[in-house]
């Protein structure tokens, strides 16, 4: 028979090679809770204060992750300013509208007060994501940790893993599948859209020149085409509005109304019931009674883009400043 010991020293002996074997990028549930145990809950604290002065930077810090996420990795790059080597992804014409860098850097400037060089920045926008889908009323869910920070960014690789608003279905659908992330993702993860703001510049297309034809998009709801010009003037390259008119700061299934509703602000929204498949998950939550479908499937999708192309173990570093490398990168 096994013996007890034996047992012992094995699953001793497979999670040293989980932890320190380099070839495995894995990040692990509870990862900080001997070396900032109080890492997730500082977050969720510095978070709710945000949330509770300007509840819209839900959506923000949420959009953050994914574009984060999606151009190297989940490695921070999208914090990083940009140097004299040339312009960082914050600067790539794509994400000329984000927000909320602010934040994640504020919380980060606490967190090395508390624990000193152990909580990347990555893990930081993880958490903080995770934080605003939950205290806008969404699920909470458990994320793995362990990220470690990326040592470069640069703005000409966001328009090559970035889907533009203007985007059709085969190019969301192409954007995705580079991720390894399913149609079921793609329509799952837009439901974040129920959240947050957008500059008029991202849609305004629709509203005055679609296609380049002079006109409006027929396939964007007559009302609400007219309301949206009120809104955002031609060429208004500032004024901010609301993703869901009705609830912008409800994580909920609205989304999915407006959509069914011929009231998705992107080209990209309205692209989604192009695919069989993510319309039937369109309609489907657009009737729905309870939110518990999406909520564990959000729940589910955000966790794997969480997982993309992470660094951890001896890979990357902890930024001591979310916007800068240090010194030895120059
Ligand atoms: C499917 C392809 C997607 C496209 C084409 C797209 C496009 C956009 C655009 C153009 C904006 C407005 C930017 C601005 O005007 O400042 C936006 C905002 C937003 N996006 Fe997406 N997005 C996509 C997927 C996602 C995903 C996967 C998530 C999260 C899981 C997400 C979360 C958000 C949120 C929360 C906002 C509001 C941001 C804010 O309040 O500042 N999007 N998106």
């Amino acid at each position: 028979m096994v013996s007890k010991a034996f047992f012992v020293a094995f699953s001793l002996w497979l999670l040293v090679l989980l932890l320190f074997n380099p070839s495995q990028a894995h990040v692990l549930f509870g990862f900080y809770n001997v070396t900032c145990p109080n890492a997730e809950t500082m977050v969720r604290d510095e978070v709710g204060k945000v949330l509770a002065k300007q509840p819209d930077l839900a959506g923000a810090l949420i959009r953050l992750h994914f574009v984060d996420c999606f151009v190297g990795g989940c490695e921070a790059s999208i914090l990083l300013n940009s140097t004299a080597n040339g312009p960082a992804e914050k600067d790539a014409p794509l994400n000329k509208g984000i927000r909320g860098f602010d934040v994640i850097d504020g919380i980060k400037a606490k967190m090395e007060q508390a624990c000193p060089g152990i909580v990347s920045c990555a893990d930081i926008i993880t958490m903080a994501a995770r934080d605003s889908v939950y205290l806008s009323h969404g699920p909470f869910y458990t994320i793995p940790t362990g990220r470690r920070d990326g040592n470069g960014s640069v703005a000409s690789d966001v328009a090559k893993y970035v889907p533009s608003p203007a985007a059709t279905i085969d190019d969301i659908k192409a954007f995705f599948a580079k991720k390894n992330l399913t149609v079921k993702d793609l329509v799952v993860l837009s439901g974040a859209h129920t959240l947050g703001k957008a500059h008029c510049y991202s849609f305004s297309d629709r509203l005055y020149n679609f296609k380049g034809n002079g006109s409006s998009d027929p396939s964007l709801d007559a009302n609400y085409t007219m309301a949206l010009q009120n809104q955002c003037k031609p060429n208004d390259m500032t004024t901010l509005v609301d993703l869901d008119p009705d609830n912008a700061t409800m994580f909920d299934l609205d989304y999915y109304k407006l959509v069914s509703n011929m009231k998705g602000l992107f080209a990209s929204d309205v692209a989604l019931l192009s695919d069989v498949d993510a319309k039937a998950y369109v309609t489907r939550q657009a009737n729905a009674t309870k939110t518990d479908e999406f909520f564990n499937d959000f729940a589910t999708s955000m966790v794997a883009m969480g997982r993309l192309s992470v660094l951890t173990h001896q890979n990357g570093e902890i930024r001591k400043i979310c916007s800068k490398l240090p010194t030895k990168f120059f």
